[in-house]
């Protein structure tokens, strides 16, 4: 898979009944992520905060933290993500709107992974 510029990811993913935190990562390899997209139900003292994050050589940057939270463990919900050089858009479930800069800067890229306690249900690129 390659996300570029100027597509679009539709992804539905389903929380687990006891999710406590998943993550949507978008980079070029495990320790390259340009958007970590973590809603945390339950995690590391968070309740119900979306942090979003980048990883370079396996360092992690300075967090940013939403409070808009339009999840439920065990609804699917769907996300729209897309991309520039400077920023990632990303629509909620809700329909809001969130940013989070490209801080790898990158066009295009290859690595694709949802961690955590929820499963993909469906993923589409155009
Ligand atoms: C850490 C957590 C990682 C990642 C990171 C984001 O506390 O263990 O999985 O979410 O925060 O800053």
């Amino acid at each position: 898979m390659s996300f570029k510029e100027g597509t679009e990811l539709k992804i539905r993913v389903k929380p687990k009944d006891d999710c406590n935190v998943f993550s949507i990562n978008i980079g070029h390899d495990d320790e390259n992520i340009a958007l970590h997209f973590n809603p945390r139900f339950d995690y590391g003292g968070d309740s119900n905060v979306i942090v979003f994050n980048s990883l370079s050589g396996g360092c992690w940057g300075d967090e940013h933290r939403e409070g808009i939270f339009p999840f439920s463990r065990g609804e699917e919900c769907k996300f729209y993500i897309n991309f520039n050089n400077e920023q990632f858009y990303i629509k909620l479930p809700d329909g809001s709107m969130v940013n989070f800069p490209n801080r790898l800067g990158d066009v295009k890229y290859k690595y694709f992974d949802v961690s955590g306690d929820a499963k993909i249900v469906g993923i589409k690129i155009k």
